[in-house]
């Protein structure tokens, strides 16, 4: 079957958040995560460096206004807007901060925005390894935005959580081989989960718990082992409470590999111990 994954591979690249206080928002991902402020002729602050972007405009904070994957190549890009058909929109111009001319945008039925596109340079290393590698969400409807991401957009189901009356909790979905670039939780509202950078190993782990503990910004979740995607992981928030997590050997998935199934527990989210159940 044609997947996103099997035909035009995604991976998530840069992130537009909204914040009340953009300056100082912008200062703490450019002081602890090593980026630079990259011109452009806008109003929004854009960060970039190494294997992470970030653009930050004026609005509510703690809303992701879009997260932007990458695509291949041009053809890759061309195929896939082909593919999608009206769904694709034009992206606008704060698009191309990072991406070529010729990106595009999709909304999911709960207005969430998606930019797809192809780097205008590609990323390099990071001084301390963590590559932006996915993004969570919670949802109402669960169903439909899973229906749209699945078969309006191509990402495949790498694993699913349910309870015990076997409702459907929380789905982790591909978009290339890595187990998870997006997963949407069932919730009582619609909010952004948090975001998140795998690093090399769990050593680059260690090495980021002791830089985010010389600004005194202490882990909340973690470290532990999630069950889906059995990656390890630990996770923090930035000065406006939106929480990120870094992460070390995420799984990798064969195209073929059918979904797997977890009970919905606290030993499916943190297999070492305490989890964090979104309700
Ligand atoms: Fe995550």
């Amino acid at each position: 079957m044609s997947t996103l994954q099997t035909d035009t591979p995604l991976s998530l690249h840069h992130l537009h958040v909204t914040s009340e206080a953009p300056q100082a928002l912008a200062t703490f991902y450019a002081d602890l995560f090593d980026l630079r402020l990259v011109p452009y002729a806008g109003d929004a602050i854009a960060l970039g460096g190494g294997s992470r972007a970030i653009v930050i405009h004026e609005g509510r904070s703690g809303e992701l206004a879009a997260a932007a994957y990458a695509a291949g190549d041009e053809s890759a890009l061309a195929r896939l807007t082909a593919r999608l058909g009206d769904t694709a929109i034009p992206a606008g111009p704060e698009a191309m901060i990072f991406f070529k001319r010729g990106a595009i945008a999709v909304e999911d039925p709960q207005g969430r925005r998606l930019i797809l596109g192809v780097p205008r340079e590609t990323r390099s290393d990071d001084p301390l390894p963590a590559r932006l590698q996915h993004t969570v969400f919670q949802t109402t409807e669960l169903e439909n935005v899973l229906d749209f991401y699945v078969h309006r957009l191509g990402f495949v189901v790498s694993d699913e959580v349910v309870d015990d009356e076997g409702r459907l909790t929380t789905c982790f979905l591909r978009s290339d081989d890595e187990h998870h670039s997006l997963a949407f939780f069932r919730g009582s509202q619609n909010a952004w989960d948090h975001h998140c950078y795998e690093t090399s190993s769990w050593n680059d782990i260690r090495d980021w718990g002791d830089r985010f503990a010389r600004v005194r910004r202490s882990i909340f979740f973690g470290p532990g082992r999630h069950g889906p995607g059995n990656n390890l992981f630990f996770m923090v928030t930035d000065p406006d409470g939106n929480r990120l997590e870094l992460s070390a050997e995420l799984q990798k998935v064969k195209a073929d590999q059918q979904p797997g199934l977890w009970p919905h527990e606290e030993y499916t989210l943190n297999s070492w111990g305490r989890g964090w159940i979104r309700t």
